[in-house]
């Protein structure tokens, strides 16, 4: 289908950064970059990207790969779909040919879906340019509702024909098949060989675009009021629109978002429309439903500044007032803008133009929890009852959010404008979140219950807290030098060579004979460049003063291809280095029985150095996790003593720190139990 010159030239032109970019905000970290992660729920950084080696990789779900695989995972597409993806975004051009019935038959369920829908979005674009009744009927609405041509072009705005089948037999003919207009939606009935209905006869088309512009589903706007009718019909949820996972406008506005590092939230499409052509662009919709962990994070992906804009009638407060909690959890800090009484982002914005309305936001943006507490304050009064209600409810909202230092900020300043005691709100917080946690705790208890049942030979990791007692008796002198030393030895020893390299077999001819050989397809950061990231991503650095002069000398040499690491701090000029360096060389290790035998590989089988060399990517990130785990043992110990000597106002808020270390610490105790043990 695509032939194998241009597959290079897509290969050659796909960089993983801009690539990832359209979906992730990344930033710079030495010579890397990072994000959250889009496959799993990453709330620190874990998603790396490196331009030199044209990679990405998580390093918390270990999702990643080339520029295509991420395309493919990320928009679940196939290997050729991937492929015309990047060729559009490069404008490399692609001489496709016909499909054959076979392989049209071998395109997914959902590749046919979404093909269906582009086609019926351009039907429905042409129908409102081109056809008489899209002219005299859609496109007189769009405009006397005051929306411009450029608009209703770049959101592909579009116009279903009264006629009751008019779109589904055209489509019909144009060889689409049935199943697939019932899948998707466009069309319903069609029983007994009954002519199929068009769902959005006689309404003028919004159609919906996922992240990366794809049209996946529709929404129709009825005309004119008519009783009983709905007002708005949407496709309904199928294989590739679940509509509480996507948001309206998100890809006319992830570029502003990013830009602008904020983004305005709407209720409605023509919201969206009508601010967009005041000159706002960084702005979606959550189409009237309430918005979901999904929505946000799709959000928070770009940016952690959102503004929700409210009308400000009391509908428009009380929504205000709902469902932000869910933006305060996922710790996004949140603004509110209430519009004048009647009138929505819509009818507003058209009243304004792109600097008056820019003005009012500045104007009127107010921090949420600064925005509920003044107006429960107003709406309470003096009412007793009503006033603990008021405050319970404040406070719940403060105790989601994750951040400690803005929780106390917002502590601060509520204590003061409701004439309540610092102390009394923070033991109330503390209450909730420690009963929080221990639901999550149960759930996630649970949840690995599940899992761990008859599931691998790995050993498990010890969740039994029995162990914290046994550590915090036992008399360490440097808590963190043998993990720092080891990490070291690994830097020392290996410096820029990658952790991983991924190699595949592929045939070549020679004159006659066919040549088979090993081709690098991918490869992972180097040791040095690994443990820079890993540790920063954690705020953690060496603190014996040697092994972190050497670690700043190693990362100096990262971009440097021909750095030997080994040589570099043997001929070091202080002594204390080249010394360490030499011990650090030499070291002899061996892999206990057990453990080669989870390797599948028997000690000595290899040159030891070629064994450990070969599962770097176990080791090296075992030796930071082993690092990270010293610290949040002596973090609990810290807390122990505290809770003895402390009095007991502060026992909820130190209990609850105790639980979050605890629950940190079964987090590493299960890595650290999936990966392989060293002995030395
Ligand atoms: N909506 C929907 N189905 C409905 C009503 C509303 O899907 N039956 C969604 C649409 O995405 C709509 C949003 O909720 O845009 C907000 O609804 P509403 O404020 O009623 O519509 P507007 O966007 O203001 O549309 P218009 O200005 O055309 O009346
Ligand atoms: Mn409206």
């Amino acid at each position: 289908m695509i032939d194998h010159i241009t597959i290079g030239r897509i290969q050659d032109a796909a960089q993983i950064a801009e690539v990832v970019s359209d979906f992730v905000t990344l930033r710079r970290r030495g010579v890397n970059m990072v994000g959250l992660c889009p496959f799993h729920d990453d709330r620190s950084p874990s998603f790396y990207v490196s331009p030199a080696k044209n990679i990405c990789k998580c390093f918390s779900c270990g999702e990643g790969g080339s520029p295509i695989h991420f395309v493919m995972k990320h928009e679940q597409m196939s290997y050729y779909e991937a492929l015309k993806y990047l060729a559009r975004k490069y404008n490399i051009e692609i001489v496709e040919k016909e499909l054959t019935n076979e392989e049209k038959q071998q395109q997914s369920d959902r590749e046919s879906m979404l093909i269906l829908n582009e086609y019926a979005c351009n039907y429905f674009v042409k129908t409102l340019h081109s056809h008489p009744e899209g002219r005299s009927v859609g496109l007189t609405y769009f405009k006397e509702r005051g929306i411009r041509e450029d608009i209703i072009k770049k959101f592909q705005l579009g116009y279903s024909l009264e006629e009751r089948s008019a779109f589904s037999v055209e489509a019909q003919k144009a060889g689409y098949n049935i199943d697939f207009l019932l899948k998707t939606g466009l069309s319903f009935g069609g029983e007994q060989n009954r002519p199929l209905t068009d769902r959005f006869r006689g309404r003028v088309i919004f159609p919906v675009h996922s992240i990366s512009g794809k049209v996946v589903a529709f929404g129709g706007r009825i005309l004119k009021k008519v009783e009983n009718v709905g007002k708005y019909v949407n496709s309904p949820e199928s294989d590739i629109y679940s509509k509480s996972k996507e948001l309206y406008g998100i890809f006319f506005a992830k570029s502003a978002i990013v830009k602008q590092d904020k983004c305005f939230l709407v209720e409605g499409y023509t919201d969206v429309l009508s601010m967009h052509q005041s000159g706002i662009e960084n702005v979606v919709a959550s189409s009237g439903t309430a918005l979901t962990h999904g929505q946000i994070r799709m959000i928070h992906r770009f940016t952690e500044n959102i503004t929700v804009l409210y009308d400000g009638d009391t509908a428009g407060i009380n929504a205000a007032l709902r469902g932000i909690d869910l933006l305060l959890e996922d710790g996004m800090n949140v603004k509110v803008v209430l519009l004048p009484e009647g009138e929505d982002p819509d009818s507003f914005a058209r009243k304004q133009n792109a600097e008056s309305f820019h003005r009012y936001i500045s104007e009127n943006e107010t921090d949420f929890i600064r925005f509920k507490t003044d107006l429960l304050i107003e709406e309470v009064g003096d009412d007793p009852i009503k006033r603990s209600g008021m405050i319970s409810n404040i406070v719940n909202s403060i105790a989601i959010i994750p951040d400690a230092i803005t929780r106390s900020v917002y502590v601060q300043e509520c204590s003061q404008s409701l004439k309540m005691p610092e102390k009394v709100l923070i033991s109330e917080i503390n209450k909730i979140r420690a009963r929080e946690w221990d639901k999550k705790k149960e759930q996630k208890h649970r949840e690995e219950n599940r899992l761990s049942v008859g599931n691998s030979i790995l050993p498990k990791a010890n969740n039994d807290l029995k162990s914290d007692t046994a550590i915090s008796t036992k008399t360490v002198i440097t808590p963190f030098d043998r993990f720092e030393r080891e990490i070291i030895r690994y830097i020392v020893r290996y410096g820029n060579f990658p952790i991983y390299q991924k190699f595949e077999t592929q045939k070549r001819k020679a004159g006659k004979t066919v040549i088979e050989e090993q081709v690098l397809i991918e490869e992972g950061p180097g040791v040095t460049e690994f443990v820079q990231f890993d540790l920063d991503r954690d705020n953690i650095t060496f603190s014996n003063d040697i092994y972190r002069l050497m670690f700043e000398k190693a990362v100096e040499h990262i971009g440097d291809k021909d750095f030997n690491s080994g040589n570099f701090f043997l001929n070091y000029p202080s002594n204390k280095v080249s010394k360490l360096a030499s011990d650090l060389l030499s070291d002899r290790y061996q892999l206990s029985n057990i453990h080669s035998k989870i390797l599948g590989e028997k000690v000595g089988d290899k040159s030891s150095r070629l064994l450990e060399q070969n599962h770097l990517s176990n080791f090296v990130p075992r030796a930071t996790t082993e690092l990270k785990n010293a610290y949040v043992m002596q973090k609990i110990d810290e807390v122990k003593e505290e809770i003895k000597i402390s009095d007991h106002d502060r026992y909820p808020e130190l209990i609850t720190q105790l639980k979050q270390l605890q629950d940190i610490k079964r987090v590493l105790a299960k890595e650290l139990g999936e990966r392989i043990v060293l002995k030395y």
